[in-house]
């Protein structure tokens, strides 16, 4: 028991055995008003603390408010001797000495970084993405940290919007099952165990909808889109445990999510039964002032904590205002209880109130910290993520032996941006480059070529990126090399600060020169791979035309440049899916599998020449590379598509096969993916929705039988007011190796 009151001697009367929810009433009936406030308050980091205190302007407010047990968390405090500092004043010098909750943006990684979250999505391997969870855990455990501000789990369908490289894609059902992963892997089965930390499933809610994938913009979508497509991931991670929620910036419905009620209380704690805290995003209690949604500071405190936002993450309005709010009877003091309960219960189940430096020990710090058992989980990781776009006459894998071989493109010789953008912890330049990689392979000619600059100047995470638009001074050189090599591998695309939060874009090409410069080489070798890193979807229309071989290789984090090379040379078979849709330009945005049919789908087959039907004039409806996709050095025939029966009882399940046959000469692995389409129903629905997937390993010429399950959980949707429902009818189903699939059967439901 590490709460005693510092000053008065006044002990808490709780027992270490008792259960936890009696420790914190016990606790809770001794704090005073504005200690139970000082829970809702988290600061971000402030001064050197293990240097002197601070004795002026924000950070000695802040220090004073430590103190005097008015702050409950802190963010961004990190390794075990800051931890230990900003502790020690919590517990040694506040008059309750409760400790406080440690939390970090622990996105993919702490220091050994996976791959951005998107990209792991790729891999569609639920054990590895809870595996690679496992590790960011193990590190920033190791370092004093003991809540993490993950899985982001807004799904889009807008690659513009640059955080579409924190989450899962497009897709709800995937979207859920990677929650889940996450959560697990992060949490694990014991919170108290010190490896383990706590989670948040981010930012509820429909961040991903922002208009026209502007980052913070207004959300405007329908309560079918929220229900069935926004919802179902926090929803998932809500059931798996997850300790906390992060609410979003922007607003829903006219409401922003921080003072949403309806999201926060009548959705998230009151419908799903959630027990743990949420925190707000950062400063956006105060924000709700400037969308014109709040008066001033005082009615922004109010609707947040009405609404049920328990703790502020650097607004510093609860802390100034809720205290007088309770006072004049504006909010309950039951609010703020409910609130402190929430939250204090958390860093019960951390184990911080036994031992509030347990995850502050430096030995342990320096063992898991960059641990190499950690690359090989990485590694790993990256490897499950590449996608194989394109492969015309198996240009890829790579040969091993007497090839002159030509690498161009600023990324290649890249240490940084293979990291990502969200990799505050981890060192600059330790990513493995795509050279270091492939200069594993010895016995070929390799020479590598910059060709062009990415960007000019400096490049911060915090700053605006300054893109290369005009420096073409080094094609020349690099199009010698490529004119004497039998294959050009080129990896272009994005600088890692070019997608998360803040980097937006409407344009989503290659940027700057590069598309010149694939063009440019193309001139002179059309044996050309393009090897893309980014961290959305792109458009690379031209490319597709014209490149034989295109692997999406994102950004793969420390091990980055050893996968790529792995699988250039087939040392690795890729198997990775592609969980967004690629659209062939930003015109089509958004454009998503799982949509809806219209009134007018196709052209008039009587009357092909007609207009009136739903599509462009300047381009096909259908994407580029669809939600799904991925190939293989092998390849996969789906057949004997089997159902036990076709009239099935509303209670009944569904069980399904189908035969799977590796066709090539190589042992592959394949995601097999089931979807759904309701034919007729209350309200329309998508032509296709993902309902199941396996990923199963064939040796060339195997066969393995899949099956599949389908009841009612699978089977039903969210009406308008949010109520799950199940309806009769004929469902069609599809199996294959992607959402284009058109091996299908169908049943009745009755
Ligand atoms: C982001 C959150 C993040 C928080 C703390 C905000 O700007 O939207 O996702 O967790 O900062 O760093």
């Amino acid at each position: 028991m590490a709460c005693t009151d510092n000053h008065n001697n006044n002990t808490i009367t709780y027992s270490k055995t008792d259960p936890i929810n009696k420790k914190v009433d016990s606790l809770i009936k001794i704090m005073t008003l504005k200690e139970k406030i000082g829970q809702m308050n988290q600061y971000n980091g402030f001064w050197d603390v293990t240097g002197p205190a601070p004795d002026n302007g924000d950070a000695e407010i802040k220090y004073e408010h430590l103190k005097n047990g008015l702050v409950g968390s802190m963010l961004s405090v990190r390794g075990t001797k800051a931890v230990r500092a900003v502790q020690k004043i919590a517990v040694e010098e506040s008059r309750l000495g409760i400790p406080l909750i440690i939390g970090f943006d622990v996105i993919h990684g702490y220091k050994t970084l996976s791959p951005i979250p998107l990209a792991e999505a790729a891999s569609w391997d639920l054990e590895a993405i809870e595996k690679s969870a496992q590790v960011a855990a193990a590190e920033a455990s190791a370092a004093g940290i003991n809540w993490t501000f993950a899985p982001m789990v807004d799904i889009s369908r807008d690659p513009r919007w640059g955080r579409v490289m924190e989450g899962a894609g497009e897709d709800p059902f995937l979207g859920s099952k990677i929650a889940v992963a996450r959560v697990k892997g992060f949490q694990g089965d014991d919170l108290s165990a010190v490896n383990t930390i706590a989670a948040c499933a981010k930012h509820f809610a429909a961040y991903g909808f922002s208009e026209a994938g502007k980052e913070y913009n207004t959300v405007d979508i329908g309560n079918s889109t929220l229900h069935n497509t926004v919802l179902p991931p926090f929803k998932a991670a809500v059931e798996a445990n997850v300790k906390t929620l992060m609410n979003a910036f922007n607003e829903y419905d006219g409401v922003p999510a921080t003072g949403n009620e309806y999201l926060l209380r009548n959705i998230l704690k009151d419908k799903w039964g959630f027990k743990g805290f949420v925190i707000t995003d950062w400063a956006s209690i105060k924000e709700m002032v400037i969308w014109g949604y709040a008066k001033d500071k005082r009615d922004a405190a109010k609707i947040a904590a009405l609404a049920g936002s328990d703790m502020d993450m650097e607004s510093h309005i609860y802390v100034s205002e809720l205290e007088q709010l309770v006072k004049d009877g504006v909010i309950d003091e039951k609010i703020i209880d409910e609130a402190a309960r929430r939250i204090l219960t958390v860093k019960f189940e951390l184990g911080l109130f036994d031992d509030p430096y347990r995850y502050c020990d430096e030995t342990r710090e320096k063992e898991v910290v960059n641990s190499p058992k950690h690359l090989d989980v990485v590694l790993d990781m990256a490897k499950k993520s590449i996608v194989l776009l394109k492969n015309e006459n198996d240009l890829l894998p790579l040969k091993k032996q007497g090839q002159n071989i030509a690498l161009i493109g600023a990324l290649a010789n890249e240490k940084n941006s293979p990291l990502g953008s969200w990799r505050i912890a981890s060192k600059d330049n330790t990513g493995v480059s795509v050279l270091e990689g492939m200069q594993n392979y010895k016995d070929n000619n390799l020479i590598y070529k910059k060709g062009a600059d990415i960007t000019v100047g400096d490049t911060q995470f915090v700053n605006e990126l300054t893109i290369n638009t005009t420096d073409k001074s080094e094609f020349n050189e690099a199009i010698d090399v490529a004119k004497k090599a039998d294959v050009v591998v080129m990896v272009l695309g994005e600088h890692g600060f070019q997608s998360g939060e803040a980097r937006s874009r409407t344009d989503i090409n290659l940027p700057g020169v590069q598309q010149e410069l694939l063009e440019a080489i193309y001139k002179v070798n059309k044996n050309i791979v393009l090897v893309l890193n980014n961290g959305r979807p792109l458009s690379i229309t031209w490319a597709d035309k014209h490149i034989p071989a295109i692997l999406e290789t994102w950004q793969l984090g420390t091990q980055a440049g050893h996968a790529v090379a792995q699988v250039l040379y087939g040392d690795y078979n890729p198997s990775g899916k592609l969980p967004m849709t690629f659209p062939r330009n930003v015109g089509q945005i958004p454009i998503y599998y799982n949509h809806k049919n219209t009134g007018r789908p196709v052209r008039d087959a009587f009357n092909p020449e007609l207009v009136f039907w739903s599509h462009y004039s300047d381009v096909e409806n259908t994407p580029l590379y669809h939600f799904g996709h991925g190939l293989s050095y092998t390849t996969f025939k789906y057949e004997n598509l089997a159902l036990e029966k076709t009239v099935f009882g509303m209670d009944e399940t569904i069980n399904i096969s189908v035969g799977i046959t590796n066709t090539g000469k190589v042992t592959g692995k394949e995601v097999a993916q089931l979807y759904i389409r309701d034919l007729v129903a209350s309200t329309t629905r998508p032509v296709k929705e993902l309902k199941g997937f396996e990923l199963i390993e064939l040796q060339a010429g195997e066969t393995k039988t899949v099956n599949f399950v389908l009841n009612k959980a699978s089977l039903g949707f969210y009406n308008n007011q949010g109520d799950f429902i199940i309806e009769p009818g004929t469902f069609e189903i599809f199996i294959g190796g992607s959402s284009q699939t058109t091996l299908n059967t169908r049943f009745e439901l009755e």
